[in-house]
């Protein structure tokens, strides 16, 4: 089984920014760890700050993975085209957060991308991604 873990802007910098709401752990350790616990899985990983580039590996992993997990970040709020890009593939994907968007600023509660995913996982922390790779798995079965 292969899933795509593909993070949006400023996600380089978790660990970093804003630790009181995204936490002390950085996103490189964290997803390190979790590919580990996963030998089954063949993941792939990117991040990027440029949503050209987030929409090209959409493209370049959605024809041939069986399931993206995407933090598009800010992106999430207002990116048609990453949602376009989205629709346009064939792999499932999962919209996930580390924060509890809807608990946050108005602005946050709008997800540009979240009808073109099977679901969306957020405010558990750093879990999240766990959970949303376990929920690819399920899918599968
Ligand atoms: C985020 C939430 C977004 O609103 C924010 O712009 C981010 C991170 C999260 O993981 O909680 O960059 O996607």
């Amino acid at each position: 089984m292969k899933i795509s873990i593909i993070n949006g802007p400023n996600l380089n910098l978790v660990g970093v920014r804003e630790p009181e709401i995204y936490g002390h752990q950085s996103l490189a350790q964290y997803l390190d760890a979790l590919v580990k616990k996963y030998p089954g899985v063949d993941f792939d990983l990117f991040q990027s700050n440029h949503e050209g580039a987030i929409i090209d590996e959409i493209q370049r992993v959605g024809f041939d993975c069986d399931g993206i997990v995407l933090n598009a970040g800010a992106y999430t709020h207002y990116s048609i085209a990453i949602a376009d890009a989205l629709r346009a593939v064939t792999a499932p994907a999962i919209e996930v957060h580390i924060s509890d968007v809807q608990a946050r600023e108005s602005y946050r509660h709008v997800s540009m991308i979240k009808d073109a995913c099977v679901t969306v996982i957020a405010g558990y922390g750093l879990d999240s991604y766990r959970r949303a790779v376990d929920y690819l798995i399920n899918m599968k079965r």
